[in-house]
């Protein structure tokens, strides 16, 4: 008796031992952090930390056939988007890889919560000591040169039995902070030239100075009057306390709308803390009011909300990906999704782009078009002053670099041109998807060999389409001002897929969706206008030219609404 009970005693123990020495594997290192931000030592140990585990999803290679087989024309499933339960097929973790992760963090007495509607996010709040300790980690403070505090580790590692269930862990190696892609310096608005002179294409001659929704209706042939169908959502995404400004909308569309009502407004979903303050006036944002302003003043009277993502849980890339988790929570999603803010792809981990990309490939299937702003640093992407310059390589910009997004860029002209600011290349972490491979090796074989060594020739090409992007009118606190950027474009293309949606469901068909494969075919493309000049200069060097075709500067080009329409079968 007594031996056996030392025995088993003895079983325990090494039980024990067993759990708390299991091999640790470096998950995810980096070898610095981004230039922007510097070290000011080791976190405080007792500070808590809100930790998220990504467990491994079922089946991400089945979501994405299932995404572009919904997304191709001409495919049997076209059209058919799939609903929280489907997707939930493919994104929910394996129960294998949930009780192996849930195990391991109980043998550390953490009880984690599920932070996702999928159940792949755990969450769970530890003090750093305990983080550095079952991660590996040295959970540092990084200080960004805008002032904002960061607290990451450069390397972490979990459980060698475990590293095939866990795809990402966060807070970690990630250090991108939002940024609009839209340039402040918002100047006084010339008086308008008088809209009496059009060219011969309608064009109010005043465009090439002011860019107004009379300008892009011009254009771009976008209609005046819309159906509104309830179910076709334009969602406007809002960060970093970007509020969108009620008056300001009001006197912008009184004075560039004077045919829609006068209560023509926008609804508003938070999130994180997100909120919308109204007062002061002064408060609102550049950013946000010319999202608002040039979705509402094009799409009206399509539904659109502006979803506004506080900062709770934001240290940079967190809001987006809560962003996406409360749009997949919904029974019906959002038809399209603009988004004008970015990062460079080097301040992610590349797991944690992956991550957040295969979250807009699941957006996508259940029926979203993504729509994001391509930047607006030329190929040196966000990085300034000299740095912009002396780069010796391209710097691509996520989320646009993602292949399950649609990526905008920006023109200026009346006969349109490369805006010189408009972001664009090849990504380091996706590789090229076979809806562009046509495209982009035909670009790549009339480049030459133009800035060889610069960029990675097997990466996702971007941006997919582009349009205006410069001097886009605004009201901003009450006054009227200009702003440039890809910004501008991004709530302009997002109009124009809203306005297609509303014809398509009027007609009892699907929206859209994820837009890629439709973009990119025979008839989609023929439905853009080519824009076959300018360049995006940058890292000391021209950056890539626009040329006929698709080209990383402007895409496949811009929209042209009456064709469009007949080539998504209206
Ligand atoms: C999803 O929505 C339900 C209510 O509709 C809510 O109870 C739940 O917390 C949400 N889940 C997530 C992960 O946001
Ligand atoms: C926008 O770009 C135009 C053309 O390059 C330039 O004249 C103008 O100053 C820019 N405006 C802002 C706000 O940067
Ligand atoms: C180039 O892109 C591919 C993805 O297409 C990636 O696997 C590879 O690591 C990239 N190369 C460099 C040097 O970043």
């Amino acid at each position: 008796m007594f031996s056996r009970a030392f025995v088993s005693i003895t079983t325990l123990a090494i039980a024990y031992a067993k759990a708390t020495t299991r091999t640790m594997q470096v998950h995810d290192v980096r070898s610095t952090a981004p230039t922007t931000f510097t070290s000011l030592g080791a976190a405080p140990a007792d500070m808590v930390l809100t930790v998220k585990v990504q467990v491994a999803q079922n089946d991400i290679a089945g979501l994405e056939k299932a995404l572009m087989d919904v997304s191709t024309p001409g495919n049997a499933l076209y059209g058919q988007h799939l609903s929280k339960e489907e997707l939930e097929s493919y994104t929910a973790p394996k129960a294998e890889s949930l009780d192996a992760v849930t195990a391991w963090l109980k043998e550390n007495d953490i009880e984690a919560s599920s932070a996702s509607p999928a159940g792949d996010w755990l969450s769970f709040d530890v003090p750093v000591s305990k983080a550095n300790e079952i991660f590996d980690a040295d959970y540092t403070v990084f200080k960004h040169t805008g002032g904002r505090e960061l607290i990451r580790t450069l390397s972490y590692s979990v459980p060698e039995d475990l590293a095939a269930h866990i795809d990402v862990i966060h807070p970690s190696n990630t250090f991108a902070i939002a940024s609009p892609a839209a340039a402040f310096k918002a100047i006084q608005a010339q008086p308008s030239a008088s809209n009496g002179n059009l060219t011969s294409r309608g064009v109010p001659y005043s465009c090439a100075s002011t860019v107004t929704p009379a300008c892009l209706q011009a254009m771009y042939g976008i209609p005046t009057t819309a159906i509104g169908e309830k179910t076709n959502v334009l969602a406007v995404s809002g960060f970093i306390d970007m509020w969108a400004n009620e008056a300001d909308l009001k006197s912008f569309l009184s004075t560039f709308r004077k045919d829609l009502s006068s209560s023509t407004t926008f609804a508003l979903q938070t999130l994180d803390g997100g909120s919308n303050p109204q007062t002061p006036r002064s408060s609102a944002g550049t950013e946000a009011n010319l999202d608002i302003q040039y979705t509402v003043g094009l799409a009206s009277p399509v539904p659109v909300t502006f979803v506004s993502v506080g900062e709770d849980n934001s240290d940079g890339t967190f809001g987006s990906l809560d962003m996406i988790n409360y749009f997949l929570n919904m029974s019906t999603t959002p038809t399209v999704l603009s988004i004008s803010y970015g990062v460079d792809e080097t301040d992610l981990s590349p797991s944690m782009a992956k991550s957040i990309c295969n979250a807009y490939m699941a957006l996508g299937a259940r029926g979203t078009s993504i729509l994001f702003a391509s930047g607006d640093g030329g190929v040196a992407g966000g990085q300034f002053g000299e740095q912009s310059q002396n780069c010796t390589v391209f710097v691509p910009s996520f989320p646009p670099s993602c292949p399950y997004v649609t990526s905008v860029g920006a023109t200026t002209g009346i006969v349109e041109t490369a805006a010189d600011f408009s972001s664009g290349g090849f990504s380091n972490v996706f590789g090229r998807p076979s809806y562009q491979s046509s495209a982009v090796s035909s670009y790549l074989s009339a480049l030459g060999s133009t800035n060889t060594g610069r960029f990675n020739t097997t990466g996702r090409g971007f941006p997919d389409v582009s349009t205006q992007g410069v001097n886009f009118e605004i009201v901003l606190d009450a006054r009227r001002v200009l702003v440039n950027g890809t910004s501008c474009s991004t709530p302009t293309f997002a109009s124009v897929v809203a306005l297609l949606n509303d014809e398509l469901i009027a007609a009892g068909k699907s929206p859209l969706g994820f837009l890629n494969p439709f973009l990119y075919s025979t008839a989609g493309a023929a439905a853009l206008t080519d824009v076959t000049s300018g360049s995006n200069p940058g890292c000391g060097t021209d950056g890539f030219p626009a040329t006929v075709g698709w080209d990383p500067v402007t895409g496949l080009g811009t929209p042209n609404y009456a064709a469009l329409r007949t080539a998504v079968g209206l």
